[in-house]
């Protein structure tokens, strides 16, 4: 096959870009995403500060641009994301106890109510650990404990119950304290029955990368039977360093049965938001990169 999408489709899976709203104007970016990819991530459009900028009083125009350009060419939609410690507007961080409860809850159901069936997956919750593989100590931790995060899932679940309820998180990237917590709370969480149907390795890295437990740890969450995604992949380098980092993350999902898809962080290096990096596939005049080749040859058996 000779498109990422398209490759990606002869092992069942998905290949998507994060795309901005504020690019939508540019053809060749529009051009690329249409053509290249099968899957979209709105890289700010559905964050808290965006959609709902005072308390329940909703904006979902710009997501929706990305939306619905998406489902009128049969892409599918990563939902990103209803609980993330950024980009939350400030009336939130004034709330305590119930009220703050409530908030969480009404915003959940507002936000998958509002495209209900029409989200692949969504990022319920994002970057909730540390590195040492504990809770991040944020505002929302500290006041309602680490409940929080199953009171999200579950929310979730009632309000869009067609949609897969992922957990994000990034430094993810092998067997190592950090993925060791996450899998922790996600074997509990699925031997009680709370509702979680994926993991998402976002993937930030750099060329020089140690993926030595990658796809080993992929797999471990895999076993706990979630299915797991690449969902915001970028790396850091150039040329052939770059390109062999991409390509053994390919590789890597492509070994793992129940990983079913890969999202890269932009489409154009001109608009990653590592600014000074040059970590996508296409460069800033849309130009196929060495790395591009590489992934599209992995996912095509190479
Ligand atoms: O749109 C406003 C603009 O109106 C304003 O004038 C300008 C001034 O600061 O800011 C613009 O918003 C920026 C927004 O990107 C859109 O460009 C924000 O400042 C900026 O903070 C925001 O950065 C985003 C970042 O998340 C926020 O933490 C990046 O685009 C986005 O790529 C990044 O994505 C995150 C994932 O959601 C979670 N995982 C990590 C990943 C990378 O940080």
């Amino acid at each position: 096959a000779s498109t990422l999408g398209a490759a990606a489709a002869q092992s069942g899976r998905y290949y998507g870009a994060a795309i901005a709203q504020g690019h939508l104007g540019e053809s060749a970016y529009v051009n690329t995403w249409n053509t290249e990819f099968t899957s979209v991530t709105p890289e700010n459009e559905m964050k808290w500060d965006t959609v709902e900028p005072s308390r329940n009083q909703f904006n979902f125009g710009p997501a929706d641009q990305i939306v619905s350009r998406a489902r009128s060419r049969g892409m599918s939609v990563r939902g990103h994301t209803f609980v993330w410690y950024q980009q939350i507007p400030g009336w939130v961080s004034g709330l305590n106890g119930n009220d703050l409860r409530a908030a969480i809850s009404n915003h959940i159901n507002q936000v998958a109510g509002h495209w209900k069936g029409q989200i692949h997956s969504w990022d319920v919750v994002n970057e909730a650990f540390e590195e040492n593989g504990t809770r991040r100590q944020w505002f929302v931790q500290q006041r309602l404990g680490d409940g929080y995060i199953e009171e999200a899932f579950r929310t979730a679940r009632a309000a869009d119950p067609n949609a897969k309820l992922c957990y994000n998180d990034y430094n993810t990237d092998g067997v190592n304290a950090k993925s060791t917590g996450i899998y922790n709370m996600v074997r509990d969480f699925k031997s009680r029955g709370v509702p979680i149907d994926c993991v998402g390795f976002q993937s930030h890295l750099g060329s020089g990368a140690n993926l030595s437990s990658y796809q080993a740890n992929l797999q471990r969450f895999a076993d706990l039977g979630v299915d797991v995604q690449i969902t915001e992949l970028d790396v850091g380098g150039s040329g052939s360093g770059q390109a062999a980092t991409y390509r053994a993350v390919t590789q890597a999902c492509l070994a793992v049965t129940r990983c079913t898809g890969i999202t890269v962080w932009g489409v154009t290096d001109k608009y990653s938001w590592r600014s000074s990096a040059t970590p996508l596939l296409f460069d800033g005049n849309y130009n196929k990169k060495q790395a591009y080749t590489a992934v599209l040859d992995a996912l095509n058996g190479g």
